[in-house]
Protein backbone atom coordinates (compact mmCIF):
# COMPACT_ATOMS: atom_id res chain seq x y z
CA UNK A 1 0.00 0.00 0.00
CA UNK A 2 1.33 3.42 -0.95
CA UNK A 3 2.54 5.36 2.15
CA UNK A 4 3.03 9.28 2.78
CA UNK A 5 3.54 10.88 5.88
CA UNK A 6 3.13 14.24 7.24
CA UNK A 7 5.33 15.40 10.10
CA UNK A 8 4.06 18.77 11.68
CA UNK A 9 4.75 20.38 14.49
CA UNK A 10 6.91 23.63 15.92
CA UNK A 11 10.22 24.89 14.99
CA UNK A 12 12.83 22.44 16.97
CA UNK A 13 10.05 19.66 17.60
CA UNK A 14 12.46 16.99 15.74
CA UNK A 15 10.15 17.10 12.46
CA UNK A 16 13.58 16.75 10.42
CA UNK A 17 15.53 14.72 13.46
CA UNK A 18 12.51 11.82 13.43
CA UNK A 19 12.00 11.91 9.92
CA UNK A 20 15.08 10.96 8.69
CA UNK A 21 15.49 8.18 11.47
CA UNK A 22 11.56 6.67 10.46
CA UNK A 23 11.64 6.92 6.54
CA UNK A 24 15.22 4.65 7.04
CA UNK A 25 13.50 2.67 9.31
CA UNK A 26 10.38 2.17 7.35
CA UNK A 27 12.23 2.09 3.60
CA UNK A 28 10.61 5.30 3.12
CA UNK A 29 11.96 8.39 1.13
CA UNK A 30 12.67 11.31 3.18
CA UNK A 31 11.56 14.94 2.48
CA UNK A 32 12.29 17.98 4.26
CA UNK A 33 10.26 21.02 2.54
CA UNK A 34 12.57 23.79 3.79
CA UNK A 35 15.66 21.68 1.93
CA UNK A 36 12.87 21.31 -0.64
CA UNK A 37 12.06 24.87 -1.07
CA UNK A 38 16.03 25.43 -1.28
CA UNK A 39 16.73 23.26 -3.64
CA UNK A 40 14.11 23.91 -5.95
CA UNK A 41 14.28 28.19 -5.50
CA UNK A 42 17.90 27.95 -5.00
CA UNK A 43 17.98 30.62 -2.54
CA UNK A 44 17.74 29.75 1.54
CA UNK A 45 14.87 30.05 3.46
CA UNK A 46 16.25 33.33 5.26
CA UNK A 47 16.84 34.93 1.64
CA UNK A 48 13.36 33.99 0.67
CA UNK A 49 11.71 35.58 3.85
CA UNK A 50 14.27 38.71 3.13
CA UNK A 51 13.37 38.91 -0.36
CA UNK A 52 9.82 37.89 -0.46
CA UNK A 53 8.39 38.95 2.62
CA UNK A 54 6.83 36.09 4.82
CA UNK A 55 3.45 36.35 3.02
CA UNK A 56 5.47 35.33 -0.53
CA UNK A 57 7.51 32.73 1.18
CA UNK A 58 4.16 31.06 2.31
CA UNK A 59 2.86 31.03 -1.02
CA UNK A 60 6.05 29.69 -2.11
CA UNK A 61 5.82 26.74 0.62
CA UNK A 62 2.22 26.21 -0.24
CA UNK A 63 3.25 25.55 -3.95
CA UNK A 64 6.47 23.31 -2.76
CA UNK A 65 3.60 21.27 -0.39
CA UNK A 66 1.74 20.68 -3.64
CA UNK A 67 4.54 19.20 -5.19
CA UNK A 68 6.12 17.29 -2.42
CA UNK A 69 2.93 15.61 -1.69
CA UNK A 70 2.95 14.36 -5.48
CA UNK A 71 5.51 12.19 -4.14
CA UNK A 72 4.81 8.38 -2.45
CA UNK A 73 5.93 6.03 0.03
CA UNK A 74 7.51 9.08 1.16
CA UNK A 75 7.85 11.04 4.58
CA UNK A 76 7.61 14.72 4.37
CA UNK A 77 8.78 16.92 7.30
CA UNK A 78 6.91 20.21 6.94
CA UNK A 79 7.93 23.51 8.02
CA UNK A 80 6.78 24.71 11.47
CA UNK A 81 4.45 27.26 9.33
CA UNK A 82 3.25 24.92 6.62
CA UNK A 83 0.13 23.52 8.32
CA UNK A 84 -1.19 26.87 9.46
CA UNK A 85 -1.66 28.87 6.64
CA UNK A 86 -4.42 28.56 3.26
CA UNK A 87 -5.49 24.73 3.21
CA UNK A 88 -2.56 23.23 3.77
CA UNK A 89 -3.85 21.09 6.62
CA UNK A 90 -6.67 19.80 4.89
CA UNK A 91 -4.29 19.37 2.09
CA UNK A 92 -1.97 16.96 3.79
CA UNK A 93 -5.29 15.50 6.23
CA UNK A 94 -6.43 14.44 2.50
CA UNK A 95 -3.35 12.99 0.92
CA UNK A 96 -1.80 11.51 3.61
CA UNK A 97 -1.26 10.40 7.40
CA UNK A 98 -0.52 13.60 9.32
CA UNK A 99 1.64 13.24 12.80
CA UNK A 100 2.03 16.48 15.20
CA UNK A 101 5.25 16.49 16.87
CA UNK A 102 3.69 17.48 20.52
CA UNK A 103 7.00 18.85 22.28
CA UNK A 104 6.94 20.71 25.86
CA UNK A 105 7.40 24.51 25.80
CA UNK A 106 10.71 23.50 27.81
CA UNK A 107 11.94 21.51 24.90
CA UNK A 108 11.34 23.81 22.37
CA UNK A 109 13.08 26.43 24.13
CA UNK A 110 16.25 24.53 25.33
CA UNK A 111 16.48 23.35 21.56
CA UNK A 112 15.87 26.29 19.62
CA UNK A 113 18.31 28.58 21.78
CA UNK A 114 20.91 26.79 19.70
CA UNK A 115 19.37 26.28 16.44
CA UNK A 116 17.52 30.11 15.73
CA UNK A 117 20.18 31.34 13.17
CA UNK A 118 18.79 30.03 10.26
CA UNK A 119 15.11 30.60 11.62
CA UNK A 120 13.81 34.34 10.28
CA UNK A 121 11.44 33.99 13.04
CA UNK A 122 14.06 33.78 15.72
CA UNK A 123 17.19 35.06 14.51
CA UNK A 124 19.23 37.78 16.55
CA UNK A 125 16.08 37.12 19.44
CA UNK A 126 17.51 37.09 23.48
CA UNK A 127 15.90 34.84 25.67
CA UNK A 128 13.43 36.44 26.86
CA UNK A 129 12.25 37.44 23.16
CA UNK A 130 12.70 33.40 22.06
CA UNK A 131 10.03 32.65 25.03
CA UNK A 132 7.88 35.26 24.45
CA UNK A 133 7.71 33.66 20.16
CA UNK A 134 7.49 30.41 21.08
CA UNK A 135 4.63 30.82 23.48
CA UNK A 136 2.81 33.38 21.06
CA UNK A 137 3.68 31.30 18.26
CA UNK A 138 2.12 27.70 20.05
CA UNK A 139 -1.11 29.72 21.25
CA UNK A 140 -1.75 30.81 17.63
CA UNK A 141 -0.62 27.28 16.08
CA UNK A 142 -2.59 24.60 17.88
CA UNK A 143 -4.94 25.32 16.18
CA UNK A 144 -3.54 23.76 13.11
CA UNK A 145 -1.19 21.32 14.63
CA UNK A 146 -4.21 20.09 17.03
CA UNK A 147 -6.18 18.92 13.52
CA UNK A 148 -3.38 16.57 12.84
CA UNK A 149 -4.73 12.60 13.04
CA UNK A 150 -2.20 11.54 15.16
CA UNK A 151 -0.16 13.27 17.89
CA UNK A 152 3.31 11.72 19.30
CA UNK A 153 5.55 13.01 22.09
CA UNK A 154 8.48 14.38 20.83
CA UNK A 155 10.20 15.59 23.90
CA UNK A 156 12.55 12.95 24.16
CA UNK A 157 15.19 12.75 21.03
CA UNK A 158 18.06 13.54 22.65
CA UNK A 159 20.53 10.30 22.37
CA UNK A 160 20.17 7.74 18.98
CA UNK A 161 18.58 5.45 21.71
CA UNK A 162 15.84 8.14 22.49
CA UNK A 163 15.80 8.92 18.52
CA UNK A 164 15.26 4.72 17.71
CA UNK A 165 12.97 4.20 20.52
CA UNK A 166 10.57 7.13 19.27
CA UNK A 167 11.09 5.58 15.94
CA UNK A 168 9.75 1.96 17.20
CA UNK A 169 6.73 3.99 18.42
CA UNK A 170 5.84 5.61 15.56
CA UNK A 171 6.23 2.50 13.06
C1 LIG B 1 8.93 28.37 10.10
C2 LIG B 1 9.61 27.18 10.33
C3 LIG B 1 10.81 26.79 9.58
C4 LIG B 1 10.83 27.42 8.19
C5 LIG B 1 10.64 28.90 8.29
C6 LIG B 1 9.35 29.30 9.02
C7 LIG B 1 7.75 28.68 10.93
O1 LIG B 1 10.85 25.36 9.49
O2 LIG B 1 9.86 26.86 7.36
O3 LIG B 1 11.75 29.42 8.97
O4 LIG B 1 6.96 29.56 10.54
O5 LIG B 1 7.57 28.03 11.99
P1 LIG B 1 11.29 24.40 10.72
O6 LIG B 1 10.08 24.11 11.54
O7 LIG B 1 11.80 23.19 10.01
O8 LIG B 1 12.34 25.11 11.47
Amino acid sequence: MMKRVYLIGYMGSGKTTLGKAFAQAAHLQFIDLDWYIEERMHKSIKDLFAERGEEGFRQVERNMLHEAGEFENVVIAAGGGTPCFFDNIDYMNRTGETVFLNASFEALFRRLKVAKSKRPLLSGKTDEELKEVIRNGLAERMAFYGKAKHWFPSDYLESREQISESVEQLK
